[in-house]
């Protein structure tokens, strides 16, 4: 299945410049999602992962079917004060200032095998930021799995040797 013809192509979107690539009209198309929700799936299969992590708010949308279709947990991480319990933290970069990731710290075990998900690898921060969460709490980055790569941005470059799936690139 061609999934590229599912994204809508929005120009100037947040700002003038921004090409966005909108997932919803994939999303809402329940054979495409599915199809899509089963590639991951099928790269995380031999990974033997405990546990599938993603970055609100997307990469819940992507992690959450592929956790219930694997029989695993699914771990959120969140924007600083939106996670009940005690977590830990990491800042990150943006493009203007910084924000800040956090995860509980009971998500995950020492040693339990990590897949990460989340819809766009653009420029890796977000990314990198939940890898560190995951490898603070002693995890192991199995796979990383996005529906989208801008290739342009530099992303894949900063994961360094993370084994990484994308499923478009644009
Ligand atoms: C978007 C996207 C990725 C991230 C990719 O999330 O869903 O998580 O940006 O960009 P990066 O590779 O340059 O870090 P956003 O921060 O817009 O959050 P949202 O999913 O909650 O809208």
């Amino acid at each position: 299945m061609d999934l590229r013809k599912f994204i809508t192509v929005v120009e100037d979107y947040p700002k003038p410049g921004i090409s966005f690539k909108d997932i919803t009209t994939l999303m809402d198309n329940g054979e495409a999602y599915k199809y899509a929700t089963d590639q991951i799936v099928q790269y995380a299969r031999d990974k033997e992962i405990d546990i599938v992590v993603g970055p609100e708010a997307r990469g819940f949308i992507i992690g959450c079917p592929v956790a219930y279709s694997l029989g695993l947990g699914f771990a959120p991480v969140r924007k600083e004060g939106k996670l009940p319990r005690e977590t830990v933290k990491v800042e990150y970069g943006l493009e203007y200032g910084k924000d800040v990731l956090t995860i509980h710290k009971d998500a995950i075990k020492p040693g339990q095998r990590v897949l990460i998900t989340d819809d766009l690898l653009a420029t890796g921060g977000t990314i990198l930021a939940t890898i560190q969460l995951v490898e603070q709490l002693g995890g192991i980055v199995a796979g990383i799995a996005f529906l989208i790569e801008l290739s342009d941005l530099g992303g894949r470059e900063k994961l360094e040797n993370h084994d990484i799936l994308t499923l478009m690139s644009f």
